[in-house]
């Protein structure tokens, strides 16, 4: 996404800059009226409720105290729809989406209310092995801190290959060696990386910031998730 169409969808979601300043929580939860395009293997299912969160609290209980960090959210996506979350720095954006991939840390987060449903699944209720399922290709996160995503002693090339071993697996998709370098480096010129051959070789130490978070990305879009969720990724369009 260019740095135009960002702002035209934070201007259709109908940003406020004032509100995000008055408060410490979560200003507003805005959807916008353009529908992203449904992706090819979703496009015989109709338009359905993929997430759904209600009044969900979560507080952080530190040797300072018990501090309330989601107060009461409630929101629901639809396939094929983009929400935007928006809040001033500290409002909960990322402990929302942690929450809802269910990727808090408890302690020191508590979640203390609230029902998070996926498709059918109510994902609080999840064992680990179903949990594991949902992520992934049902849901994705690309994180704020795109280092977090990466393992610092496998080269960028094993990293993409298995977040697309995850996809294949869950789709019961028999790739060669071939095929899946052909669409790694698809996704990378997608993202205007220079030189993927070359990039796909390196240890993430070895790489920019830029070219760090674009294989980030790249390991949550190539696994074609129903829901992604963006953490502030910020990708320039190609020039
Ligand atoms: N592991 C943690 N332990 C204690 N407090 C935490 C923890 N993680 C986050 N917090 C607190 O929760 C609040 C919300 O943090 P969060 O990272 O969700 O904010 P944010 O809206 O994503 O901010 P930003 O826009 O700066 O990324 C902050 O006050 C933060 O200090
Ligand atoms: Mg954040």
């Amino acid at each position: 996404m260019t740095d135009t169409q960002r702002f035209d969808v934070l201007s259709k979601l109908g940003v406020n800059k004032k509100r995000k300043m008055l408060t410490s929580e979560i200003t507003q939860i805005a959807k916008s009226e353009e529908q992203v395009a449904v992706p090819l293997n979703a496009r015989n299912v109709s338009k359905e409720t993929l997430l759904e969160v209600v009044n969900l609290s979560v507080d952080f209980v530190t040797i300072d105290g018990r501090t309330r960090v989601l107060n009461d959210v409630s929101f629901h996506v639809d396939q094929g729809e983009f929400v935007g979350i928006v809040g001033e720095s500290g409002s909960g954006k990322t402990t929302l989406g942690l929450a809802v991939l269910r990727l808090l840390d408890s302690p020191p987060a508590h979640v203390v209310s609230g029902k998070i449903r996926f498709e059918d699944k109510e994902v609080m209720k999840l064992t680990n092995s179903h949990l594991a399922e949902v992520r992934g290709t049902g849901m994705n996160m690309i994180f704020q801190e795109s280092l977090i995503s990466l393992n610092p002693v496998y080269r960028a090339e094993s990293q993409i290959k298995e977040s697309l071993d995850v996809v294949n697996n869950a789709r019961k998709i028999l790739e060669t060696d071939g095929e899946r370098r052909k669409k790694m480096i698809r996704v990378l010129n997608d993202l205007c990386l220079d030189q993927p051959e070359l990039v796909l070789k390196k240890y993430p130490h070895e790489l920019s910031g830029g070219m760090r978070q674009r294989i980030a990305i790249a390991m949550s879009i190539i696994e074609e998730p129903k829901l992604l969720i963006l953490d502030e990724p910020v990708v320039r369009d190609c020039v």
